[in-house]
């Protein structure tokens, strides 16, 4: 499972942050295969971490500005994810959770981002339209 064009939103700074978020997941699924697995996983927690809170950031900040009806829906899933991205860091400090970490973050990637994320395009294209008309 990769990027592909499909998940496009055709706003190009959430795009360009989803390919990020794909190519931090490419990087743990690289790092879950290797000897010193422990401590790849451990960064690619924290990396994962810490984008998905600037990622988030910007994408509600953006939905806000634009009035989105669902936003406390999407907000609420977004905070659900960092929950358990939390949990899994939590965790791996004792564990290994390479397995359950990819599982979860791949499944995420795919459902959010090809699903709820898609589900703001029209809205906010509709509504960039009308700004744009003003
Ligand atoms: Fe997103
Ligand atoms: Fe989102």
């Amino acid at each position: 499972m990769g990027w592909t064009d499909s998940l496009l939103t055709g706003i190009k700074e959430i795009d360009e942050q989803h390919q990020v978020l794909f190519d931090v997941v490419a990087r743990l699924e690289q790092a879950v295969s290797r000897e010193d697995k422990w401590s790849a996983v451990h960064f690619a927690l924290v990396e994962l971490n810490a984008f998905v809170k600037i990622h988030f950031a910007v994408e509600e900040a953006l939905l806000r500005l634009h009035d989105y009806p669902e936003l406390d829906a999407h907000i609420a899933s977004h905070r659900a994810f960092s929950a358990a991205l939390a949990d899994i860091s939590r965790h791996s400090i004792r564990e290994d959770v390479s397995e359950a970490m990819t599982a979860l973050v791949k499944s995420w990637l795919v459902q959010h981002i090809g699903k709820e994320d898609q589900a703001y395009v029209p809205h906010l294209r509709n509504s960039r339209l009308a700004g744009a008309a003003e």
